[in-house]
Formats: structure tokens, C-alpha cells, sequence
């Protein structure tokens, strides 16, 4: 297959070719982009995310045996398992089906067996959710051999557990949720203490780009988890279930908050008071950057993504040299805003630019960080799309 076939037609042919069936299935789930709210999903905190035109697709039937039997053509690689026992081990991305089995197995749900091949084109490790993409699609596959009703919500939530405690991340809802509940055409704001969420639909004449610096970081063994335990201390410090509930005048010596006492943060102690400020000034922008999607304010929203960045950087130190590179080429070349996008650490930058520019913007600001880092970024337009789902 050549490297441009989409990843629907390489996982349709893969299958074609492995398994003898005259009747297949397709489920896909998207990877996704986070405009803002970064490090908040596991403060209970806010995001606006959306899911992305690549995705994660999954060519299968159900078969009579309990087992799942599945090939990944972007690895040639196969992976067999007992879907009542799954056990750990390689490949490595065959962790992410079994830990979903393996959710919805201590759900005491009844899950049937199926033979698949699948394909993706989300970047692997670059902050835009390939993980959760793959989860999502396999929940998505067991549901239909299962004829498990889907509920998106649910799901997400399985595959977070699967994710937290399977594979031993301790991500927040933000990636399996937009991956299951994504909305075309618009940013998804989630509330992640109630999981509301409420879709936003994008500026039209705007244009959403990511811009993948292509260095990677993985993520189980990243400071990722330590980050997450140092908010914790913090929310434990202020007396509240999580840094969600402080207020962001919590911050302001000047004002009297509600809850958290005047002046609490600077009690902190210097390790995590910067963590926090992050996290309750991050909520505060996510409020304020989608009521201005809302009213089509696109010059409020990059502000906002720049304060983003630069808080992400400085305060909850996530932020790498070819992330702050990548962002100060989308500046110089002219975008609303531009932040790193996803854990940190490396991954992508997200710039919000003026739709009939994006031609033009993608070509100079690859140039640009060429120059300044001496290699070459992958650039994408990208459109926001449904969660996941399984072809009609
Ligand atoms: C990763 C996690 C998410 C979220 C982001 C940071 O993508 O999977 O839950 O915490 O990092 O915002």
C-alpha cells in the first residue's frame, strides 16, 4: 500500500487480505487537539478540546471464539488474546485492547470475541491522543460484537480506568472523552467534576493548525505523574478536593476569595505554588477563552492561548525548547495565538491562524522552525470531527 492510502482503506484491505469474511465492520475514533486547558482534566478542573480529522480505524467481525485476534498494519504485528483473561505483554500497543477488555470485564459485561486489522495516521507519542484513539475505537468494536449499547460518556470513562490502571498512566478524561463525544465542527468544553459538556462551534473563518516539532517523550514514566501528585499536595494544603474549587482571586493578594483564605497560595510551599497558580489561572482562561469562541472573538481566544503557554512554561515547567521554538515561529509568522498542546514535554504546538492564510502559514512556519532548529516539522490543517464511531 502506498504511504498516502487512507488509514480506513489500509485497515479495510489489511483485513481483506488476513481474514475470510464477506462481512466487515468498521469502527474509527478520533485523536484529538487541545485548544486550551491543559493539566486541569485531573483538577476537576475545565478543557476545550476537539477530535481531529485523523483517526484510528478498526476493519473487524465477531467470531465465535472468546478471543480477540487483531493486526496492526501500521507495525505488522499481531496480537491474540483471551478476552475473559487478557494478560500484559507485547506488542505495545495491544496494552491499550486489553485494558479495555479488561474494564469492561470487571463491569461483569458479557464481551464477544472478534478477528480485526487495523490503521491509524494520529502521530504516536506526539500529544494528540493516539492512545485514545486506539481505546476508544476498541471500545467501540467490543460494543458492537457485544451489542453493548454505547453510551460515550461510559465509555470514556472505562477507558481512562483502562488506561490509569492497566496501562499505569494516570491521565485525566480529556482523550477518551472528546475521543467518544467529539462534535464536528466544533471545540468540545468538558466540566470534568460533572462531565458536562457543552460543544462550542469554531470561528468560521478560522483555521485550527497543529505543528508537530516531532520530538517525543513517553508519557508513563514522565514527570506526568509526579506533576499530577504535586497539584494533589496542593489541593490537600488548601483544605479543598481539588485545585478546581480554588478561585482564581485566590491568587490576587488584593481580593478576598471565596474558600481558599487570602493569600493561601503564597503559603504553598515553593515547589508546588507555581504548579497551582498553573492550574487555577488555566481554569480561569478556559472559561474566558470559550465564552470568546462563543461570540466568534478570535483575538481574545490566541491571547489567551498565549497566556497559556507562557504559564505552562514558566509555572507547571512542561514546556520544552522546540515546543517554545515552534510557538515563537507561529508568532513571528502572524497567528490569534499559539501554545504547546497535550502533556508537554515535546509533542505539538496549536495555533489558531486566519483560515485563508493557512496555505501560506503552514509553508513559512515550517521554514521558519527550520532555521531556527535545523529539521523540518510535520504541519496540519486540521478540522474538527465526531467522536468515535462504527460505519453504518
Ligand atoms: C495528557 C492526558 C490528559 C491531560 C493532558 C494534559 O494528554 O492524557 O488527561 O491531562 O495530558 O492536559
Amino acid at each position: 500500500m502506498p504511504p498516502s492510502a487512507s488509514p480506513e482503506s489500509r485497515a479495510k484491505r489489511a483485513f481483506a487480505r488476513l481474514f475470510t469474511s464477506s462481512s466487515v465492520r468498521v469502527a474509527r475514533a478520533p485523536g484529538r487537539v487541545n485548544l486550551i486547558g491543559e493539566h486541569t482534566d485531573y483538577n476537576d478542573g475545565f478543557v476545550l478540546p476537539m477530535a481531529i480529522d485523523r483517526a484510528l480505524w478498526i476493519a473487524f467481525h465477531p467470531i465465535a471464539e472468546p478471543v480477540v485476534r487483531v493486526y496492526s498494519d501500521d507495525f505488522d504485528e499481531w496480537c491474540e488474546f483471551d478476552v475473559q483473561q487478557p494478560a500484559h505483554g507485547a506488542p505495545a500497543w495491544s496494552e491499550y485492547i486489553k485494558g479495555v477488555a479488561w474494564v469492561l470485564r470487571q463491569q461483569d459485561l458479557r464481551l464477544g470475541g472478534w478477528e480485526g486489522a487495523l490503521a491509524g495516521d494520529v502521530p504516536i507519542g506526539a500529544g494528540l491522543s493516539s492512545s485514545a484513539a486506539l481505546e476508544l475505537a476498541a471500545a467501540r468494536v467490543f460494543a458492537s460484537v457485544s451489542e453493548l449499547p454505547w453510551h460515550p460518556v461510559q465509555m470514556a470513562r472505562a477507558a481512562q480506568r483502562a488506561e490509569n490502571e492497566w496501562v499505569g498512566m494516570r491521565c485525566g478524561i480529556m482523550d477518551q472523552l472528546v475521543a467518544a463525544a467529539g462534535r464536528a465542527d466544533h471545540a468540545l468544553l468538558i466540566d470534568c467534576r460533572s462531565l458536562a459538556l457543552t460543544p462550542v462551534r469554531l470561528p468560521a473563518a478560522t483555521a485550527v493548525v497543529v505543528l508537530d516539532t516531532l520530538t517525543r517523550r513517553g508519557l508513563t514514566r514522565s514527570p506526568y505523574n509526579e506533576r499530577r501528585q504535586q497539584c494533589e499536595e496542593a489541593a490537600r494544603v488548601l483544605g479543598v478536593s481539588a485545585l478546581r474549587d480554588v478561585s482564581v482571586t485566590a491568587l490576587d493578594d488584593n481580593h478576598e476569595p471565596d474558600g481558599v483564605a487570602r493569600g493561601a497560595l503564597l503559603g504553598l510551599d515553593h515547589r508546588i505554588r507555581p504548579r497551582a497558580r498553573h492550574v487555577v489561572s488555566e481554569n480561569d482562561r478556559v472559561q474566558r477563552a470559550a465564552a470568546a469562541l462563543g461570540r466568534g472573538d478570535a483575538p481574545t481566544f490566541g491571547t489567551l492561548m498565549n497566556e497559556s503557554h507562557r504559564s505552562l512554561r514558566d509555572d507547571f515547567e512542561v514546556s520544552s525548547p522546540p515546543l517554545d521554538a515552534m510557538v515563537a515561529a507561529a508568532r513571528d509568522i502572524g497567528c490569534y495565538g499559539a501554545r504547546m498542546t497535550g502533556a508537554g514535554f515535546g509533542g505539538c504546538v496549536v495555533a489558531l491562524i486566519d483560515a485563508e492564510t493557512s496555505a501560506a502559514f503552514a509553508t513559512r512556519v515550517a521554514e521558519r522552525y527550520r532555521a531556527r532548529e535545523g529539521r523540518s516539522p510535520d504541519v496540519y490543517v486540521c478540522r474538527a470531527t465526531d467522536g468515535a464511531s462504527e460505519a453504518p
